[in-house]
């Protein structure tokens, strides 16, 4: 069987974390889409260490981790990933690593595009990472992308300078960003060396064989439900299915192969770049969750756009996803607010609804809140699910009894140690 782990809000609900935690317990730990525009963080005995693309099971020695087809990889931020592990001390990494043949690659040419067409949007930008994610998933789906198993081949340098010149002509009309494609190119190249050292696999038969032979699997998920291509809120979103769908399709493997689908969520809510964000506090409150959840981008170090935790929002990701057990993090963020809110409902300008609107950056909504008393004091993961203040559980009650879904998990710091299990 293959368990799932995913974000079910907009990214950074603390995913790196419990995977590295819960990888302790499986013997393969797969990245199933997104690329270098996700920025999951491990604390581990002080620690910090921010992965990209490598999957969160790196740490432990007895796991291996898989890249997926469903992934988009730059090579160059790959490298320096596989870099700063050397200084880690965490032994042969690399032969822990596999990457699927069917991964796409992204080029220099698609940051450069990714600038260009971001810049060209002015005010109606996404607020991209600028990592040339979509350029890539573009190329993908209009069928002209590479993928690491092209790079063997000896054409690969002539499709790639069509590629290239292809996209430079259809920019070539378009306001110009300042971007050093020939410096970049250069990188691109001399970091091509770190990628075919490692093991490549056709990830669906690898799996497939995994899982015949009874290993557990977990997959991670990146980004977060709400930055779906499908389902978020586009066209502030993502371009890849961050969902648990997109397991099937960014591994190759079949839907009654799912098991547990752990859905993580913060204790609050947060967003990095553009898009609606109903509960946002753009107020004293907003910045203080801020300052005390450290809310800046692992990837992009951007301000993160904090607010209450929304069951509205929840309750439709969780539907998405089928999850059957919730993680909540940073609960710890909350220890010295007086009074902390759930939204469990939006009011609309002709009705009162708990089902996400289409046109949720269009419509007139407030959401209704329910408050809560605060618990006003330190929380301590080694004191158990017992030792919590009684506030917390009740908060915790609320969302479980809304969500219909138990909560098993809740994080108390950014440290592996931080955990409870419930
Ligand atoms: P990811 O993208 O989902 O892996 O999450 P990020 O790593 O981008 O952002 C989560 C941030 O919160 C990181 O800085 C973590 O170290 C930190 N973090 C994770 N869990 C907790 C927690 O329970 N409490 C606190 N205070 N920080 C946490
Ligand atoms: P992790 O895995 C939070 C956001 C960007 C932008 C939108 C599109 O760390 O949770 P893209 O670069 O994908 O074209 O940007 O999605 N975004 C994330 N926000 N966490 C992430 O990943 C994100 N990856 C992309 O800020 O609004
Ligand atoms: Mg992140």
């Amino acid at each position: 069987m293959i368990d799932v782990l995913l974000g079910l809000q907009w990214g950074d609900e603390g995913k790196g974390k419990v995977v590295d935690f819960l990888a302790e317990k499986y013997d393969i730990v797969a990245r199933f889409q997104g690329g270098p525009n996700a920025g999951h963080t491990l604390v581990l005995d002080g620690v910090k260490h921010v992965l990209h693309t490598i999957p969160s099971g790196i740490f432990r020695t007895n796991v291996m981790n898989i890249i997926g087809n469903g992934v988009v990889l730059d090579p160059i931020t790959f490298e320096q990933e596989l870099l700063s592990l050397d200084k880690a001390n965490i032994g042969d990494f690399r032969s822990r690593l596999l990457v699927a043949n069917k991964t796409h690659l992204i080029l220099p040419i698609h940051r450069l595009l990714d600038a260009t067409y971001e810049a060209a949007k002015g005010a109606a930008k996404i607020g991209s990472t600028l990592r040339g994610i979509g350029p890539c998933y573009t190329d993908k789906v209009a069928r002209v992308g590479l993928r690491v198993g092209d790079l063997k081949g000896a054409d690969f340098k002539a499709k790639y300078e069509k590629l290239k010149n292809q996209h430079l002509t259809a920019i070539a009309n378009l306001p110009k960003v300042d971007f050093d494609l020939a410096g970049e190119e250069e990188k691109f190249f001399n970091s091509l060396a770190a990628l075919k050292a490692l093991k490549h696999v056709d990830c669906e038969f690898y799996l497939d064989n995994a899982i015949k032979a009874g290993k557990k699997i977990l997959a991670e998920g990146a980004q977060g439900s709400m930055l779906d291509v499908d389902f978020g809120t586009y066209p502030f979103v993502t371009s890849s299915n961050t969902i648990t769908a997109g397991v099937c399709t960014g591994l190759g493997v079949a839907p009654q192969k799912i098991g547990e689908v752990f859905g993580i969520t913060k204790a609050y809510c947060t967003r990095v770049g553009s898009g609606p964000f109903p509960t946002e506090l753009d107020n004293e409150i907003g910045e203080k969750l801020r300052q005390i959840g450290n809310e800046f981008g692992a990837t992009t170090g951007r301000n993160r756009r904090c607010g209450w935790i929304d069951l509205v929002q929840l309750r439709y990701t969780v539907m998405l996803n089928g999850v059957t057990q919730l993680i909540m993090t940073k609960a710890d963020v909350l220890n010295t607010f007086e009074e902390i809110k759930q939204a469990v409902a939006y009011q609309l300008p002709t009705e009162r609804t708990t089902e996400l609107p289409y046109n949720l950056d269009q419509v007139a909504l407030t959401p209704v809140y329910k408050p809560y008393q605060g618990w006003m004091q330190d929380i301590d993961a080694t004191k158990g699910y017992e030792g919590l203040p009684q506030a917390l559980k009740n908060y915790i009650k609320e969302i479980e009894e809304y969500l219909g879904v138990p909560v098993t998990f809740i994080s108390t710091g950014p440290d592996r140690k931080e955990l409870i299990v419930r």
